[in-house]
């Protein structure tokens, strides 16, 4: 083999992470990449080996050689794991033809506490402050604690980690430093069940003699306020307390351990007030410098409580944490008719605004954040309801003004500010910086065409994502609410998984599905769930229950959460066959129905399409994709009870929705694209569906009318029935309503209405008008899946049987190109026509392969990189239908060209 094909392992991971700190997983998982520069690679066997020690001089576990082609998801099976140590792991692989790699670069993980019952710490709470009266408008809160306490250590430390968590929101110090760059640490759980904790490598920090440790704690999502209910706070508890737990080991293997108890002291800190929707009021003035240090003299300080939290509920983080993951600065300073001072930022983005000034003592600023500009051009934040993602600031004098608050985010474009009017523009687009934040997740998906207003729409439904992806997938982050909607969350999960890495992010999210779901199998609107006075679920919201995990296992091939989430998927199955007026239709109960659909009754969000019509659709969705799991968890009596309840809920469905004759009662376009989508009807009922869909498109002047429920699948069902010019027409439409048509009107995320801002610039509304949710986002998937060809086979998972499907858009675009980093590897498809010709751009990963399909090739003028395409080392298969040339081929890049009329 030449050393430049030679087999390489590109990338290690262990539970989707190349370095893993914290984990009580006590069966990890592992996976690799490989990479080669020869064609049709395939792994034909694996070694790995796991030792304690960095330099493997002793193996805890060797695999040895192994012959399988499994290069995803291998568990550890060797001896028992100990807590809180390190772990390092690699692996060689062989090819097909016996070459072998080299071993691949280290790989890390470390576990946590794989018991909760080994906590030393004692859950303690700061002394309850009484809630500071802010200016009337605002809700009352104490304002944030600071808890600290001092130590000794010894010379030689070799190594130190500190494991902490909060009911409420909590940030690090030791020795004045701020440690970590977690945000809104612990996240959100569904706390009295799960609650996670972090752990973090504070070698740096310490020093020999005297230290200082600190934690600052605020109420968050645990205590504060949360919900559009007035006055609703406290969902989880009254009270905010931390937990904290420093083990410190020194060189002669000897450890010291501090723990929080109730010599800790307590304070309050110069945050007045903050909540996540609310903002902060911080004075700057009320700071207590060097508060983390050792020397910093707290004897004006209160004595801290015990509190009596449990420890069982403890986990690790599990989700990749929230950061900061990008910084922008304003493009410009407006000044608008109403006379105010307005940063804008070029782009609705999600987090907060960092200040660096130098200002006058007692100077007070107020930074408001919103979406959009009115008609006018003035500072608009009516959609945000009750929310105020107001920061109010006063200077302490003498020095940098250097902050952001740390404790909310806020999603904005522009902010207005009071107090420096005075200050040049200049000044203030320097002073002023916005900082990105959300879960910090891989980037794995690009798409990109030759039609720049569809690249804007892929950049906003990025944007939507990002923005939305706050340690939970939320509705929206600006306004009231910012909740773990479940319809949303099913609605864009797929093409979620095409941006992003996204699945740690929604493995945590599920495991808090599965511990809210009610005790009848029924999903909270929520989840975390704390509309706790509401007992209602809805049809394509609680399904995301099944729809998640199925979705999660296609992408990633995550059969362990599957198998997991599998009881809880069932539950819901079962509760909704106890639900209607017989077993297979459900038709009672309350429904969200085709959420914001254009064919709603005025001054309703619920589209025309019937309630019971969209429930038993998903019904049968869900029903379908429960068996199919069970049919990959080996559960065969399950299959069969799924299989025929299904059929039955399919009979039900065609006896109440479809006539005698063939045609489905509901003449609306959800009701159509569901009936394809979820294989509800056969035959010629289903060409005379996908057909009427077509005319209504059509006839509506290539628009659509669908909301919520019909949207995201509406151009993959005309796609896959013959109308795909249709979809592309669909897509490219910029009138409203359509996706462009919100591009038109230079959004820069995706927003909730179709007529978020109307042609005349006035709004849809107040209330329920936000200008980043992701949901009609979910075009995305089809724009990856469709229209570039980046697919996988119906059967298969994780892309390992790649199918690459260009469906070109008849001279409408020039080009499209898909690229996804999955778990085998980068995979490319891309297409491109220019006068006559086309050219498909194609890559698949090692140990992977495709099924190609060339529509309007002809076998014998088609060509691959220049070479007729049978002499082409790496494609299998060649086969020749009237419509296309189908190709199988293994890994590689390949360059095929042919030409079309
Ligand atoms: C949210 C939606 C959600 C819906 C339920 C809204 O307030 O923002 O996105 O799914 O309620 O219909």
């Amino acid at each position: 083999m030449n050393p430049q094909a030679a087999l390489s392992v590109s990338q290690v991971t262990c539970e989707y992470r190349e370095e893993l700190l914290g984990t009580d997983q006590f069966v990890p998982r592992f996976g690799w990449k490989l990479s080669s520069k020869e064609r049709g690679i395939k792994q034909q066997a694996y070694q790995l080996v796991v030792s304690d020690l960095p330099d493997f001089s002793l193996y805890l576990w060797d695999t040895g050689r192994i012959e399988s082609d499994q290069s995803i998801h291998i568990e550890y099976t060797g001896p028992a794991l100990q807590s809180r140590t390190r772990y390092y792991y690699r692996v060689k692989v062989w090819e097909q033809q016996g070459n072998c790699s080299e071993w691949s670069s280290t790989g890390w993980w470390e576990t946590a506490f794989l018991d909760s019952g080994e906590w030393q710490a004692k859950w303690i709470m700061p002394k309850q402050l009484p809630a500071v009266q802010q200016a009337q408008e605002w809700p009352d809160s104490p304002p944030v604690s600071l808890l600290r306490t001092t130590f000794q250590l010894k010379e030689n430390i070799v190594s130190a980690r500190v494991y902490a968590t909060a009911a409420g929101l909590y940030d690090l110090h030791l020795n004045g430093e701020r440690v970590g760059e977690e945000l809104l640490a612990p996240g959100w759980t569904s706390y009295h069940h799960r609650h996670q904790y972090q752990t973090y490598d504070v070698t740096r920090y310490l020093q020999a003699g005297g230290n200082g440790i600190g934690i600052q704690a605020a109420d968050g999502w645990y205590s504060g306020r949360i919900s559009w209910e007035k006055g609703y706070r406290s969902a989880y508890g009254e009270h905010r307390a931390v937990l904290l737990e420093l083990h410190v080991q020194y060189a002669d293997g000897s450890e010291e351990v501090v723990v929080t108890d109730t010599t800790w002291k307590s304070s309050e800190g110069p945050i007045r007030y903050t909540s996540i929707y609310d903002g902060e009021i911080y004075d700057a003035r009320l700071e207590q410098a060097g508060w983390s240090k050792y020397d910093y003299d707290d004897s004006g300080w209160e004595d801290v409580s015990r509190s009596d939290l449990p420890y069982h509920p403890l986990i690790a983080q599990e989700n990749w944490p929230v950061k900061v993951t990008e910084t922008i600065h304003p493009v410009s300073v407006l000044h608008t008719p109403r006379g105010e001072t307005v940063l804008d930022m070029g782009q609705n983005m999600v987090g907060r605004i960092r200040m660096n000034m130098n200002l006058d003592a007692g100077t007070k600023i107020t930074l408001d954040h919103a979406e959009v500009l009115d008609r006018e051009g003035n500072f608009y934040t009516g959609n945000l309801r009750s929310a105020k993602q107001l920061v109010v600031y006063t200077a302490r004098g003498n020095g940098e003004d250097n902050y952001a608050p740390a404790f909310t985010f806020m999603g904005f474009r522009y902010v207005r500010i009071v107090g420096l009017e005075e200050l040049d523009d200049s000044v203030l687009l320097k002073g002023f910086t916005g900082e990105v934040m959300h879960s910090d997740m891989v980037q794995t998906g690009q798409f990109d065409c030759s039609d720049e207003r569809v690249n804007r729409l892929q950049h906003n439904i990025v944007w939507g994502q990002r923005g939305n992806f706050v340690d939970i997938p939320t509705d929206c982050p600006q306004r009231d609410e910012r909740l773990g909607w479940t319809g949303d969350a099913q609605v864009f999960i797929r093409t979620a998984a095409f941006n992003y890495q996204v699945a740690p992010f929604f493995a945590k999210w599920l495991r808090d599905l599965a511990a809210d779901q009610r005790e009848d199998g029924s999903v909270p609107f929520t989840i975390p769930n704390i509309l706790k006075w509401n007992k209602d679920t809805s049809a394509a919201w609680g399904d995301a229950a099944v729809i998640c995990p199925w979705t999660q296992y296609q992408c990633y091939g995550d059969i362990r959460l599957l198998s997991e989430q599998y009881d809880s998927m069932k539950a819901w199955v079962n509760y909704i066959r106890g639900e209607g007026e017989y077993e297979y239709l459900w038709n009672t109960g309350h429904h969200f129905g085709d959420w914001l659909a254009l064919d709603a009754k005025e001054n309703s969000y619920v589209g025309a399409t019937p309630l019971d019509l969209i429930a038993t659709s998903f019904y049968a969705y869900s029903v379908d994709l429960v068996r199919n799991a069970a049919v990959v968890l080996g559960r065969s009596e399950d299959v069969k009870e799924y299989s025929d309840l299904l059929y039955q809920v399919r009979r039900a469905y065609l006896n109440e929705f479809v006539t005698p004759a063939g045609r489905l009662a509901a003449p609306m376009q959800t009701a159509h694209v569901l009936a394809l989508m979820f294989g509800l009807v056969e035959g010629d009922t289903r060409r005379r569906t996908a057909s009427e869909l077509n005319r209504m498109v059509v006839q509506n002047g290539y628009h659509l009318t669908t909301g919520f429920v019909g949207t995201p699948y509406l151009c993959i069902v005309l796609s896959e029935n013959g109308y795909h010019e249709t979809a592309v027409k669909l897509l490219l439409q910029d009138s409203y309503p359509s996706w462009l048509y919100s591009v038109t009107q230079g959004a820069t995320t995706i927003w909730e209405h179709w007529d978020g801002i109307k042609p005349d610039g006035s709004f849809w509304s107040d209330d329920m008008n936000s200008y980043n949710h992701y949901a009609y986002g979910a075009i995305g998937d089809w724009m990856y899946r469709y229209l570039a060809g980046l697919d996988m086979e119906d059967s298969d998972i994780a892309y390992k049987k790649i199918r690459i499907h260009p469906r070109f858009a008849a001279g409408q675009l020039k080009h499209a190109s898909a690229k996804l980093d999955s778990p085998y590897g980068r995979i490319e498809s891309s297409w491109q026509e220019d006068k006559g010709l086309r050219t498909v751009r194609i890559q698949i990963p090692v140990n992977a392969e495709a099924k190609i399909i060339l529509e309007g090739a002809d076998h014998a003028h088609l060509l691959e990189s220049g070479h007729p395409v049978e002499d082409v080392k790496g494609i299998i298969e060649i086969t020749s239908t009237a419509e296309a040339v189908e190709l199988r081929a293994g890994s590689g890049e390949y360059v095929f060209s042919y030409k079309y009329s």
